[in-house]
């Protein structure tokens, strides 16, 4: 297993390149199980859990030709496997994102229950009542979701209990090729959510409402779709780390193939804290602040403040000034980095769902582990401020998310290395 080992205090300047967005590159690749002929897909993030996704899509007969390691051509002329496996699944548990089209387009599919992780339950209950109300017939079976849908699926209204992103996308993937209209009420608006309903529509699907919380899809009666050429539009997560690595060491930094649009709330805390930044197209510069203010977070649905991005602002906050509350409403167990960060020597207190930072804090080299993906990019951050060196350990996590993180962070001027565990 590989480690980083980080040499703490080093100052960053420069430019960092954006990647492609994973969580929009995710439902995009399932989607393709609904195409008839190829279509090409670019700006792809090379990372673990893309990966992943395409050796499942492989599995099950998708054909792909990859041009490079962001770019491919895919198709399913035919499908030769209707069962997506659990020891492919348990890799990475957006997996259940073939449900919804493997479904819609052969009538039935096995796809193992994704199963929970280091940040909650992670249930399926609402996708899978959401596809049985469009006449599936499900049932659990040795850890696997039987869905069937001899005659097809049958479009109606959807009104979800909870928000859920890929819940959304597994509807509108099923709407898709359904009989008829399906409106999904309180559905996800997240950018990923809505270029998924572009891609959609470029097959033709008639989809209205993108972008706001009640969607309507008229559904092509089963008939696969062809869909034109996409980009994967920048990850705003990936983007949201830089910002944060910019703002804990209070370095001036330019990132490249970013979209200002899809990062306003983080933008927006970032300037509450005390941090000037230059938007243009699609570049962004952050930049060194005299003062930096303790600040309070609340996660919640896009557009509001982002779950995926809490862990890093916490590594913040133990340099801002006074303290800070961070309060994590949509998992139930995403503050598996508190510990960890507490063995640097921050100054955390937990409630339930609420943390309470203290600023002003003197981070201190340590060996840490990396328990989720996100949590695993807090501890670099706190590994860049904090005095001599740092180990953080398990960073497949990191691998599942970020593209080639320590070498855009050592053309910052980062001092990080990959070693392997003895
Ligand atoms: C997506 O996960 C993202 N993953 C997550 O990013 C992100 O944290 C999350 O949305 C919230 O924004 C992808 O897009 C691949 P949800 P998803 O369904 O869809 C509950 C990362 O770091 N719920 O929106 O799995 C659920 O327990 C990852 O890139 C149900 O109760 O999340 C949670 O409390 C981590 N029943 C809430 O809804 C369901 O059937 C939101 O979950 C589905 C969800």
């Amino acid at each position: 297993m590989d480690y980083l080992e980080i040499k703490g205090q080093e100052p960053l300047k420069g430019s960092v390149p954006i990647s492609g967005a994973k969580n929009a590159a995710l439902p995009i690749l399932a989607s393709t199980l609904l195409e008839q002929e190829n279509v090409a897909i670019s700006g792809l993030p090379a990372v673990a859990d893309v990966s992943a996704l395409l050796e499942l899509l492989e599995h099950l007969g998708v054909q792909i030709q990859r041009h490079d390691s962001h770019t491919l051509e895919i198709g399913t002329p035919h499908i030769t496997n209707l069962q997506a496996p659990y020891d492919i699944v348990r890799k990475m548990r957006a997996s259940i994102l073939v449900l919804g089209p493997l479904l819609a387009r052969f009538g039935s599919c096995a796809v193992s229950l994704p199963g929970g992780c280091a940040i909650g339950a992670r249930p399926v209950d609402l996708h899978l009542r959401a596809l049985e109300k469009m006449g599936a017939h499900i049932h659990i079976e040795k850890g696997y979701i039987i869905a069937k849908a001899k005659h097809g699926l049958k479009g109606c209204d959807i009104i979800l209990d909870k928000i859920t992103v890929t819940g959304t996308e597994n509807i509108l993937m099923a709407a898709s090729l359904a009989k008829g209209e399906t409106k999904i009420i309180n559905a996800a608006k997240e950018p990923e959510v809505v270029q998924l309903c572009h891609f959609l529509q470029s097959a033709g699907v008639e989809i209205s409402g993108v972008g706001s919380s009640e969607l309507s899809i008229q559904g092509t009666k089963g008939q696969a779709l062809h869909f034109k050429p996409i980009h994967i539009i920048p990850d705003r997560i990936e983007c949201g780390t830089y910002l944060c690595a910019a703002a804990i060491t209070n370095s001036t930094l330019s990132l490249s193939n970013t979209n200002a649009h899809h990062l306003e709330a983080i933008l927006s805390k970032l300037s509450e804290i005390g941090f000037k930044i230059d938007i243009t197209e699609d570049t962004l510069t952050i930049h060194k602040a005299r003062t930096r203010k303790g600040f309070e977070i609340i996660t919640t649905e896009y557009p509001g403040f982002p779950t995926d991005l809490q862990a890093q602002f916490m590594a913040l906050a133990t340099q801002c000034e006074g303290s800070s509350l961070i309060e994590e409403r949509l998992f139930e167990n995403r503050f598996m980095h508190v510990s960890e960060l507490q063995r640097m020597g921050a100054d955390i207190s937990l409630k339930g769902a609420l943390a309470q930072i203290n600023g002003d804090c003197v981070l201190m080299g340590a060996d840490v582990m990396a328990t989720d993906l996100r949590a695993s990019s807090a501890l670099i951050l706190a590994a860049l401020v904090a005095k001599g060196k740092s180990r953080v350990h398990r960073i497949y996590h990191l691998d599942r998310g970020y593209e080639s993180l320590e070498l855009k962070m050592n053309a910052l001027g980062a001092k990080i290395k990959r070693l392997k565990e003895k």
